[in-house]
């Protein structure tokens, strides 16, 4: 039987998330969007370059530390909003929010997330809240305020979701909140009973962080409606540049992609951009960040804090994405996976294994800091 003990990588974490979570739970996070083509590609893109070592630096003591958006962290890896997290494990975001603390990183709540902002304060570690952009300003305004009253350091608005993606995977299982599960769907469930047990043992699944402006009660508002009535498709510049001063912090776009949106995002104040493509959950057929790095890094990477997200499993993969200029990196599935293997010591085993992957791949590639990996030190093919 695989434990814990037996992951040492991603791969190890998702077969055991796999064998412990019911299908459309596990589809819904290993899913992407059409053909899957961009999840694919986001993690393959780091296969286009190979890293050349520098030997006999004398790289006794490696510091891998970064500062991002003025938050210090211990590792260049924290671990980017997701939602649903105690659909995955019953401690969901608590769970995260502790193995990051621990772990001297950052970690973002979603606006779906299932633990409350207040609540995940007590994690002496910095937080991002992670927000979409609603058709009622008054609704905005209104949690702009409540994050800021709770002290978050700093706001992310995803702007690569407009619209939802088309998750081929949760149309077939019929994952949805509230579950709207097909004949099949409900099978699967059957046949995790932990899962279930764990469930209705544990707290009542909320979403605090719209439950507390929105009636989601017994099912008044599904996800998808929530996404197609309450979320404003005619979001702009001008509307994200009110959110910016409005603010008056650090605040970040999560889902910039083309050089034109990073230039804009340094023009209307934002200290930081996010390059992903929600883990090719959105616009499949779309580039992956990797690949759009360094031309937004050349043209941005001096004036605001560049970083990326999409498709990371490794320590080198961090490597290769810092040496081209990035500032961190972000991880969705290389936490959640373990979270719904083990919980709090699945997402600590998972931080702990890329720990010591950047380490062990920074003295092998004789670098003793982060601001020594740069692009003299990546070759493409
Ligand atoms: C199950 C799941 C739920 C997610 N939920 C959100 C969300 O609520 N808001 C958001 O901005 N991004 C969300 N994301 C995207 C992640 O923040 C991140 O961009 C993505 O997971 C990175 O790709 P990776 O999983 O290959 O690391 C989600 C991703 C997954 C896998």
């Amino acid at each position: 039987m695989m434990r814990l003990k037996h992951c040492h990588n991603y791969q190890d974490f998702r077969t055991l998330a796999e064998k412990r979570l019911p299908g459309p739970i596990f589809n819904y996070i290993d899913g992407a969007a059409d053909d899957e083509v961009t999840y694919r590609r986001n993690t393959a893109s780091f296969d286009d370059c190979d890293l050349v070592p520098n030997i006999l630096t004398g790289v006794e003591d490696v510091d891998i530390s970064v500062t991002i958006m003025g938050q210090r962290l211990d590792m260049p890896f924290y671990c980017s909003p997701t939602a649903l997290q105690r659909l995955f494990h019953h401690k969901g975001e608590k769970a995260v929010a502790a193995a990051a603390e621990k772990y001297g990183t950052m970690f973002g709540v979603s606006s779906l997330g299932t633990v409350s902002l207040n609540e995940l304060r007590k994690h002496k570690t910095p937080q991002f809240y992670q927000f979409y952009f609603h058709k009622d300003r008054g609704l905005n305004r209104a949690m702009m305020e409540n994050a800021s009253e709770a002290g978050i350091e700093v706001m992310m608005l995803t702007v690569d979701s407009i619209t939802g993606g088309n998750r081929e995977r949760d149309l077939r299982t019929g994952f949805s909140i509230p579950f709207r599960l097909t004949l099949g769907g409900m099978m699967q469930f059957a046949i995790k009973p932990m899962w279930g047990i764990n469930y209705v043992t544990h707290e009542k699944f909320r979403l605090p962080q719209l439950d507390d402006h929105v009636d989601m009660s017994d099912g008044a508002l599904s996800i998808g409606r929530y996404f197609s009535e309450m979320l404003d498709p005619s979001m702009n510049w001008a509307d994200v540049e009110e959110m910016v001063k409005l603010w008056d912090g650090q605040f970040c776009l999560k889902g910039i992609m083309s050089v034109e949106d990073a230039k804009k995002a340094v023009d209307i104040g934002c200290t930081g951009i996010i390059l992903s493509n929600h883990g090719g959950r959105q616009l499949d057929g779309s580039r992956s960040p990797f690949d759009q790095l360094a031309e937004i890094v050349d043209v941005v990477g001096d004036k605001i804090d560049v970083i990326m997200d999409s498709g990371v499993q490794r320590g080198t993969h961090v490597l290769k994405a810092l040496s081209l200029g990035a500032k961190a990196v972000g991880g969705g599935r290389s936490y959640l996976f373990p979270l719904a293997a083990a919980g709090q010591p699945g997402v600590e085993r998972a931080l702990e294994l890329m720990r010591a992957e950047i380490v062990r791949g920074m003295q092998l590639m004789g670098c003793k800091t982060i601001s020594d990996l740069s692009r003299k030190n990546l070759k493409f093919r």
